[in-house]
């Protein structure tokens, strides 16, 4: 059985808590590290609640006792974004396989040498996306690849959510700590789907705008992303903190020759509805959670780490990520079109 340690126990930590509990056949979180023991404390207990027993997991505040910990084979880095490329290159070289959350680093310098320190240390770098690994999306791809919409002509993606103020009290609101406000941490997500369902993105076209200084004086809070895709066809993403009870859900609509998809990825009812060109709209997922991506996510990265599959969401796609939110963040600067 792979042992785990968990390394920041904050907000998204509870999903790949449900999610590790529900391997716990082939895996066990047994260090949950945090600066705060308060916090590593109720993420252990979250654990043993859902495994319904203690398995003996420790609480530690200090990553060198992790990285120390000759049993632990992995770290699950869920950690502000300014300290995933030194806590992921310290875990590569004391030969843990590690996920790191998105986005994989603020710069892609960061992201070449995490990927540079794993390739040399030999361990596994899995880009936590776990958008990437949702069975929602993973549908939709299919039915692209079956041709069933037809050539793809377009995308257009909305993510309207309002963003807790207690999650922007610390370093969110630091642009020099979260390498950005809302882009780097949320519209980045929807750029990776953009991405993995319509092609390489080419040219970025961008505008930003602050509606709720709260979540970061500095930061933007909404932007309008425009892309032109290799394939030649184009994309837009709406992405704000700003908007009440829409809920968090990605709205992806993809427009093709022969009909269209839309993916409602975290809402309940609608994850997936097909509109063919000559026939009524068709329901193909109904059922639906956003835990759904995360239990994706962790059971892919214990299928990399126990029977060698092929890594599904590579570092080098979260690197990309971050070349094309850096790109959108210049084109807002600058009122200029940006290659990539
Ligand atoms: N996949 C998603 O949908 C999703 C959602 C939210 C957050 N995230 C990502 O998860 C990561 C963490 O975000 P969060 O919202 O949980 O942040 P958070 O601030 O709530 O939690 C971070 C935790 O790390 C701890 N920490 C800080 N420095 C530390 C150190 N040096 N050693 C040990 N612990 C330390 C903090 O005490 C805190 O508990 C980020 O990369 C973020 O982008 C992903």
């Amino acid at each position: 059985m792979l042992q785990i340690a968990l390394v920041g126990c904050g907000v998204i930590a509870p999903q790949h808590i449900a999610a590790f509990a529900k391997q716990y056949e082939r895996a066990t979180l047994s260090v949950f590290c945090d600066l705060d023991m308060e916090k590593a404390d109720r993420a252990r207990a979250h654990y043993e609640k859902l495994l319904g027993k203690s398995v003996g997991s420790r609480i530690v505040a200090s990553y060198e006792e992790v990285l120390a910990d000759s049993t632990v084979d992995a770290v699950d880095l869920c950690l502000p974004h300014h300290l995933h490329a030194e806590y992921a290159i310290a875990a590569a070289r004391a030969g843990k396989h590690i996920l790191c959350e998105k986005p994989l680093a603020n710069t892609l310098e960061d992201c070449d040498r995490m990927i540079a320190a794993a390739r040399e240390a030999g361990v596994v770098l899995f880009h936590g996306e776990n958008m990437r690994l949702d069975p929602v999306v993973n549908r939709a791809m299919e039915l692209i690849r079956e041709g069933r919409i037809g050539i793809v002509t377009g995308l257009q993606q909305t993510y309207a959510h309002w963003q807790p103020e207690a999650m922007n009290r610390g370093w969110r609101a630091r642009p020099e700590e979260a390498g950005g406000g809302q882009l780097m941490d949320a519209a980045i997500h929807h750029v990776d789907i953009l991405r993995h369902v319509g092609g390489e993105i080419v040219q970025v076209q961008a505008m930003t705008t602050q509606h709720r200084p709260e979540l970061g004086p500095e930061s933007e809070d909404t932007g309008v992303l425009n892309f032109r895709f290799d394939r030649g066809h184009l994309g837009q993403l709406f992405a704000g903190h700003a908007t009440r009870n829409r809920g968090g859900s990605p709205l992806l609509t993809v427009f093709g020759t022969e009909g269209s998809l839309t993916l409602e990825a975290f809402w309940p009812r609608r994850g997936l509805v097909w509109f063919p060109a000559n026939n009524e709209p068709q329901v193909l997922i109904e059922h639906h959670h956003w835990q759904e991506s995360f239990d994706a996510e962790i059971a892919h990265f214990l299928d990399v780490l126990l029977e060698g599959v092929p890594l599904r969401a590579t570092p080098e796609e979260g690197r990309r990520n971050v070349e094309i939110i850096l790109a959108a963040y210049t084109s807002a600067r600058t009122g200029r079109l940006v290659e990539v």
